[in-house]
């Protein structure tokens, strides 16, 4: 049955979003509406895909042809996880082939927003997986910088739990970049024949920094980088072989290195460290081009950075300062007018209560 336009157009602007914020000093709710995104089409040259039934087996959530994508989604960063779908979309050649995997908190209202999916991009293959935070809580020791402690940041631990076992290669994306290439590259990274994790590695960054005095000189700990060339890589980007990562049982790996931290203070930053513990040095490098990181600047107040030099195909505004906070403040970083022609929202305002 064909739909009027006036009604489609009535549908969508009824469907939008109400957050509520709550800290310490104020609760506000937002109200975020955000726009639709056009459709995406593959090209002739894209495998096709038969997505037979919703969820099963013969779904494109399963398929070994699909481009995996795994983000994690909540009501803070939306609006940065609404950006990158989209800039993943636009470069993709293969679009209708890409299926996202979204971990919200089990505590997080999921309808809400799956339905702020789905009203601005109709098209798309996704699932929202609901994550127990109450069980990775325990381990999270306070870090330096707070935002860090947010018990969805260390969902990237969990996805080998949290997808489905058919999901074999998926690649992992924070909520704060935009792609402006195509992601099927970044997804057929080869691993050879025993890596679990591919991302760019930054040997020049002064790995000793990222670990405590009392890790470097407890020998029963340090010597767990002997042998190996440890090279910090930033976990915002990250190509996983969720099947070898079954295999190795790497989330236990890295939450015994959690239980460690709560008993004695091996290290300042909140899930970084870990993952470096586990895999640095063990991984296979990506070309730079692929996290352009560091964008957020060290500092909200307005430290700017340049791109790295080299090619550029991700840009991650790590750090701090986000885009879409600046651009509202009106003090944007220059880089910020990459992000900007992404941004779907469309009409922001805050009702105080
Ligand atoms: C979740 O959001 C929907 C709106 O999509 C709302 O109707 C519902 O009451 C919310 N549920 C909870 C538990 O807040
Ligand atoms: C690396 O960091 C450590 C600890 O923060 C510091 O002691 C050391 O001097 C640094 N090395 C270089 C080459 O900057």
């Amino acid at each position: 049955m064909p739909r009027s336009p006036a009604i489609f157009h009535f549908l969508l602007l009824s469907l939008f979003a109400v957050f509520a914020f709550a800290n310490a000093t104020a609760v506000s709710t937002m109200i975020q509406q955000f726009k639709e995104a056009p459709q995406f089409y593959n090209s002739l040259d894209c495998p096709v895909i038969v997505d037979e039934d919703e969820e099963g087996e013969g779904s494109i959530l399963c398929s070994d042809q699909a481009v995996h994508v795994a983000m994690t989604l909540d009501t803070a960063y939306i609006r940065g996880s609404m950006a990158a779908i989209l800039s993943v979309l636009q470069h993709s050649s293969c679009p209708q082939n890409i299926a996202f995997h979204f971990v919200a908190s089990a505590t997080a209202n999921a309808s809400l927003l799956r339905s702020t999916i789905s009203s601005s991009f109709p098209y798309l293959n996704f699932q929202v997986y609901p994550f127990d935070d109450s069980s990775v809580s325990r381990l999270i020791s306070t870090s330096i910088r707070s935002a860090l402690d947010c018990p969805l940041n260390y969902a990237r631990s969990y996805l080998a739990n949290l997808l489905p076992c058919c999901v074999r290669r998926v690649v992992y994306l924070d909520s704060d970049l935009v792609l402006v290439d195509d992601i099927a590259k970044l997804a057929a990274t080869p691993l050879g024949d025993t890596s679990v994790l591919a991302a760019p590695e930054y040997c020049n960054a002064n790995f000793t920094s990222y670990f405590t005095l009392t890790f470097w000189s407890n020998p029963s700990l340090s010597l767990t980088f002997a042998n190996r060339k440890a090279c910090y890589f930033n976990t915002g980007v990250m190509v996983i072989d969720l099947a070898r990562w079954r295999e190795g049982d790497y989330t236990t790996k890295i939450e015994e290195w959690m239980e460690l931290q709560k008993r004695m203070r091996i290290y300042e930053l909140g899930s970084l460290p870990p993952f470096l513990l586990v895999f640095a040095g063990n991984i296979v490098p990506v070309d730079h081009r692929w996290n352009q990181h560091g964008l957020g600047g060290d500092n909200f107040r307005g430290l700017c950075r340049d791109l790295h030099p080299g090619p550029v195909s991700l840009l991650h505004w790590s750090g701090k300062g986000k885009p879409w906070a600046r651009l509202d403040a009106n003090r944007p970083c220059p880089l910020d007018a990459l992000w900007a022609p992404y941004d779907l929202l469309q009409t922001p305002f805050a009702l105080d209560s």
